[in-house]
């Protein structure tokens, strides 16, 4: 009843802040604010033309940081997240619970392949829930042992790997979990000493924070404060061969490897890699694991990255989550029927995974998400991505070191952080996201159209050269000189003291001055670019850093 009464309220809030909005415009608190206050002058104009950013994030005296200010004592602070608070999303965009639109290139983190909230997948949520939602792996249901045919199908289909049987679970991190245990489990078979329980992953690689996958995952920043990991974990170099033969033993009873490192800055295996690996694997008797988590159902263009593999780089098992579920947790661990033969009854479970919504739903989407025309145009699209890519290298040319990565799974690797940038291109109305070692990771919807890859990729290049560019390298403008001042001042008054806002100062002599982007109207830099002082440093590790 109380927890009714509290989302009514929560409703009614949201309501109120969108009419609100609504009715008096994009920017009420900026006018607000200046129109009442007694500010130095310079001061609001500054405030005034920060309003006029497309997509200003929320300051500290919004209703979004009102809310939550008043919610995030409840929660346990796993993130730091940006100002905004997203309501609704339809397509490739997402709306902020004051009506901000933003468009989407990060897609849940490589989740949302088919977009927010499409369509069909609403009316099937809708009808199973109301049909079967659970009834628990004690019972048969329809919808498990359809998809995991789907997906043994549709991976035979592609050109994948020999899988022969699913196991379907929640989440990556789960899929992942299974397919350790799985691997140990033939380990077993082979050494009932419990010496072949080994397990080899790579450096920069990401699997998953349980502690099976976590300790497959050798980040210090992850690892540390849950130390110890589970024994038996050895890293070794990604695309090195050399590492990997001294590394995966008789001892080893399974390799854990992503065909692209997502999480660790878009690192694509070198064609010659999976072979040896492969090689290797087959010599020792261990298990090859490759985790699709984040690159697979589509992403490179191919229904699995390992596709375009010749046989002899073919893993036994698969991971896949993410994309799975368009954004409805469940995940796979595909095993060939050798690997499924040494698994029995009462070795693995879950209450969840394999519950009759989830799979239906996943049914459908992996019926969506194979389909080649879907393909084609994932390649298409990927190559759009690169031309604008190559456009903004030419411009930046000593900021974009690399593009790297497949499809629609691209990072473009820069000499400086990233994390202003993000900033910049979300106060303009475009969500990114970062990877590895200042790479901006680049993962939107499939079904993204080239409209909107133009439109997202100038938004992207605005923001890099509010950022970025130096006086002298473009033709000076009022911009320019404001980045300049910007850069030589060491110190300016904050405009906003807002807890989640780290990054905006503006220099004494910027405020009267109007920016330089004509799309956008006029603007002033609010963020700092690495290097310049400012009395809240931005976070060293922005969530868009990190993966789910
Ligand atoms: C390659 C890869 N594996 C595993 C995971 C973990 O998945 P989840 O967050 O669903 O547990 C991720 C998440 O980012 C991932 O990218």
């Amino acid at each position: 009843m109380s927890l009714r009464t509290g989302s009514q309220r929560l409703t009614a809030v949201v309501r109120t802040q969108r009419q609100t909005a609504t009715r008096a415009g994009r920017r009420t608190y900026a006018s607000a604010a200046t129109a009442t206050s007694n500010l130095p002058a310079h001061v609001r104009q500054a405030i005034e033309s920060e309003a006029r950013l497309p997509n200003a994030d929320p300051p500290s005296d919004s209703s979004t940081a009102r809310m939550v200010h008043s919610q995030s004592p409840f929660m346990v602070p796993t993130y730091v997240k940006p100002p905004p608070m997203f309501e609704q999303g339809q397509g490739c965009y997402i709306w902020d619970i004051e009506n901000r639109q933003y468009l989407d290139f990060t897609a849940g983190i490589a989740v949302n392949a088919l977009g927010h909230c499409d369509p069909e997948m609403s009316k099937l949520l809708y009808q199973q829930s109301q049909t079967l939602v659970h009834s628990s792996n004690l019972y048969h249901n329809p919808w498990t042992g359809a998809l995991s045919q789907l997906l043994i199908e549709k991976t035979r289909q592609a050109g994948g790997f020999n899988a022969g049987k699913v196991f379907i679970c929640n989440s990556g991190s789960e899929a992942n979990e299974a397919a350790i245990k799985f691997a140990r489990k033939c380990g077993k078979t082979v050494q009932p000493d419990g010496s072949k329980h080994e397990l080899v992953s790579f450096h920069n690689s990401f699997h998953g924070r349980t502690m099976g996958s976590l300790s497959a995952t050798p980040n210090p920043k992850y690892q540390k404060p849950f130390a110890p990991m589970l024994p038996g974990f050895k890293y070794a170099t990604y695309n090195d061969t050399d590492s990997i033969n001294e590394l995966v033993t008789e001892n080893t009873c399974g390799v854990i490897i992503e065909p692209i490192q997502g999480e660790g800055g878009v690192n694509v295996a070198n064609p010659d890699f999976p072979i040896a690996l492969r090689k290797r694997c087959t010599e020792v008797g261990a298990v090859l694991i490759y985790d699709e988590i984040q690159c697979g159902l589509s992403r490179t263009g191919q229904m699995w990255a390992h596709c375009d593999l010749p046989a002899e780089a073919h893993p036994d098992i698969l991971t896949t989550a993410k994309a799975l579920g368009n954004g409805f947790p469940i995940g796979a661990t595909l095993v060939t029927d050798e690997v499924s033969s040494k698994i029995v009854t009462g070795d693995h479970g879950t209450t969840f995974g394999g519950n009759p919504l989830g799979c239906r739903v996943a049914h459908y989407i992996v019926t969506r998400l194979s389909d080649p025309e879907l393909q084609r145009g994932v390649v298409k699209k990927g190559a759009r991505f690169r031309e604008h890519m190559a456009r903004i290298q030419q411009r930046f040319p000593s900021i974009v070191k690399e593009v790297r990565g497949r499809g629609l799974i691209l990072g473009m690797q820069l000499s400086a952080d990233p994390t202003p940038v993000v900033t910049a291109a979300r106060e303009r109305g475009l969500l990114t996201i970062t990877c590895g070692t200042n790479t901006l990771r680049f993962v939107p919807p499939l079904i993204i159209s080239e409209d909107e890859i133009d439109k997202g990729m100038r938004i992207l290049e605005d923001a890099m050269s509010v950022v970025f560019e130096q006086p002298g390298e473009v033709k000076g403008t009022d911009g320019q000189q404001e980045m300049r001042a910007t850069r030589e001042t060491s110190t300016f008054p904050l405009l906003f003291h807002n807890t989640t806002r780290h990054y905006m100062h503006v220099p004494p002599d910027a405020r009267t001055k109007q920016g330089r982007h004509a799309n956008n109207g006029p603007n002033i830099n609010t963020v700092a670019a690495p290097g310049w002082t400012t009395a809240r440093q931005a976070p060293k590790s922005h969530p868009s850093v990190r993966p789910l």
